[in-house]
């Protein structure tokens, strides 16, 4: 079964706790949560506070994808206000090896996003230590980007690495999902699915939420 994990950067910020449990009835699986810093992309969203709101509203796990500078810094925030797993950007961490410990440490599940331009070589040496590796589709900073098909192969040969060392590596795809393009990334080898603008841009999450799931599973149509 695939994960599907609605971004809440495209909620009615207004109504957080109600658009989070609205994707919960509709059937998600994770809450994903984008704390941008203005540094590392140009954006800014939220913080701990947040997190800790929407873990009050929710009984679903918090994704927590940190597009920021210095992570070490804040990682120990996230996971005390509730993260789930705490996710962060190879390009943003000299020490990678030393973020993912850390954020083991703190007694959350750790993973690694990589931008389009980056090679999957780049967790060679990590991949036995990480939870999960976020496959950016689309440049990060904002919601409602088209997708970037550069990623098919680079899901597939994480896919393939974490095979042949035996890892139980859960490979997540972020930006642009949308009904045509969650199939060839599940296809690939992804089994868990960010999406923001396709599922709170919808009038009804539910259907929306059911037609990318109907999109990994094509044979059952
Ligand atoms: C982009 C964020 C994504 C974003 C996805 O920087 O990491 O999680 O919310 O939004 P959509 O699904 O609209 O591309
Ligand atoms: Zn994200």
């Amino acid at each position: 079964m695939p994960i599907i994990a609605p971004s809440i950067l495209s909620a009615d910020f207004g109504r957080l706790a109600d658009e989070i449990r609205a994707v919960e009835r509709a059937g998600a699986d994770w809450i994903h949560v984008d704390v941008m810093d203005g540094r590392f992309v140009p954006n800014l969203t939220i913080g701990p506070l947040v997190v800790r709101a929407a873990r009050a509203a929710t009984r679903l796990p918090l994704d927590v994808h940190l597009m920021i500078v210095e992570p070490e810094r804040y990682a120990p925030a996230f996971v005390e206000a509730g993260a789930y797993q705490v996710t962060v950007h190879a390009e943003a961490c000299p020490h990678l090896h030393r973020n993912i410990q850390q954020i083991r440490d703190l007694g959350a599940r750790a993973g690694v996003s990589l931008n389009p331009a980056t090679p999957v070589s780049a967790l060679d040496h990590v991949l036995d230590l990480v939870d999960l590796v976020l496959v950016m589709s689309v440049n990060p900073g904002f919601g409602g980007q088209a997708f970037l098909p550069l990623v098919f192969p680079k899901i597939a040969s994480l896919r393939r690495a974490a095979d042949q060392r035996g890892l139980d590596l859960c490979i997540e795809v972020d930006g642009g999902i949308t009904h045509d393009t969650i199939g060839p990334c599940h296809e690939a080898g992804a089994d868990a699915f960010v999406a923001g603008s396709y599922v709170y841009g919808s009038g009804d999450y539910g259907a929306a939420i059911g037609r990318l799931r109907a999109a990994c599973a094509p044979e059952t149509l």
